[in-house]
């Protein structure tokens, strides 16, 4: 049977993008999917054959390719292989599954914790199972996409506040009826700019109208708090938050994603969250490495010291040799170039030189603000940092970005 061609908007959609891929190939400024063929210790990988400081890592600690975590892995795999036969209820729930979710709720200081089979999967079906048609689904602008897809998911009036402003937050609040549930939601370290939530005074909002909150920690577990147990820590707020969701894929070597939260508030998901019911277990090995890894976090505090360290260094760093890094306060590096031109160009000539950075254009970020997304870890030695800032210094420089 002959393929069929149907010319319609769906047709001028697949053609527009990949037009828009071939273009940008044909002028050597396309970074999507590079392939790495080697992770060498975190700080470095191998990139279509040539070694390059990486500096695009999630691995905020450092932790690919720990000793403890890759045995943890291992064994799993020679205990129970690589699947998991399907969902938790009806195949595949291993003790692994629970010994990782009791040790998430003791790292987060929570009675319970559920896990899912990816981050992105977690925020859809968390929310959409806790809000629905008639509730109020609050936002901040720049939450994850995987929030933004919960809340339109959910069927729940869903309601957006200016990045980071309290005051557009409580806006909102005061706009929902009364006696219409509730629930709040912001990531905890925006995962573009790096900056973090105004916590205390929106937890005080949350208590103030009775509203639910939820806090994605995706970038903060490992990175806020002195035991880098998270926001809660990094405050002085124990308990302030309902829902704690994270990842299992960034500073925890693994993938899947988590909520940490009461008892009851998990049994609910439990049983009623889609993803669960109706999604494979996370297979043994990345099980057994997240659990693994939460414990290293604990054992081994010096990575938070020198994450902060770093991060100190290289922000610090990046502002004297002239660069806008935004709002951040942690390793999530913004290096502003303006337009999508000028990030890629920088990406070419920082990686002709060995430092592995990558863009983040528009429709990411708005327009205009297109970026290097540059991160810092606990794997990088000094020495490294300073010489990746003097690259992306003269890659800056090429592009009369900075003097
Ligand atoms: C803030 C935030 N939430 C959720 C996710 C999704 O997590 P995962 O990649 O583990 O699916 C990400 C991933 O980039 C993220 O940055």
């Amino acid at each position: 049977m002959e393929v069929q061609q149907i010319d319609d908007a769906i047709t001028d959609r697949i053609q527009a993008m990949n037009a828009r891929v071939e273009g940008l190939k044909a002028q050597d400024l396309y970074f999507y999917n590079q392939p790495i063929s080697e992770l060498r210790g975190g700080a470095r990988v191998l990139v279509n054959g040539r070694e390059m400081g990486m500096f695009a890592s999630y691995s905020y600690l450092g932790l690919v390719g720990h000793p403890k975590i890759n045995a943890a892995a291992r064994d799993a795999i020679d205990r129970y292989g690589t699947g998991t036969h399907g969902v938790r209820s009806l195949a595949g729930s291993l003790n692994l599954h629970r010994e990782l979710e009791e040790t998430i709720a003791e790292f987060k200081h929570a009675e319970s914790a559920i896990t899912y089979n990816s981050g992105y999967v977690t925020n859809l079906t968390v929310v959409s199972t806790l809000v629905s048609r008639g509730d109020y689904v609050i936002s901040d602008k720049l939450n994850h996409a995987s929030i933004v897809d919960g809340c339109l998911m959910s069927g729940a009036k869903f309601l957006r506040f200016r990045h980071n402003d309290m005051e557009a937050l409580e806006e909102r609040l005061q706009q929902v009826p009364s006696g219409s549930s509730k629930l709040v939601v912001a990531d905890a370290v925006f995962s573009m700019d790096g900056d973090i939530i105004d916590f205390p005074r929106l937890v005080e909002l949350c208590r103030k109208y009775h509203a639910w909150l939820m806090i994605d920690e995706a970038h903060s577990v490992g990175v806020l708090g002195k035991s880098g147990s998270g926001i809660e820590e990094h405050f002085g707020m124990e308990g302030a938050i309902d829902i704690k969701m994270g990842t299992l894929s960034k500073t925890i070597p693994s993938v899947g994603g988590y909520v940490a939260g009461k008892r009851d508030l998990i049994e609910y998901l439990r049983h009623a969250s889609r993803a669960y019911i109706f999604s494979a277990a996370l297979p043994p090995a990345q099980a057994a490495a997240a659990k693994a890894a939460f414990e290293v976090i604990l054992e081994e505090p010096w990575r938070v010291e020198k994450l902060n360290r770093n991060t100190n260094q290289f922000i610090s760093g990046l502002k004297q040799r002239g660069f806008d890094t935004m709002y951040t306060e942690t390793a999530i590096v913004p290096v502003l170039c303006g337009d999508d031109e000028s990030a890629f160009a920088m990406t070419r000539s920082a990686q002709h030189r060995d430092v592995f950075v990558l863009p983040v254009v528009s429709p990411a970020v708005p327009p205009g603000f297109s970026r290097l997304r540059a991160t810092v870890t606990a794997a990088h030695e000094p020495d490294e940092i300073e010489n990746a800032m003097d690259v992306i210094h003269s890659a800056g420089k090429n592009i009369g970005l900075v003097s």
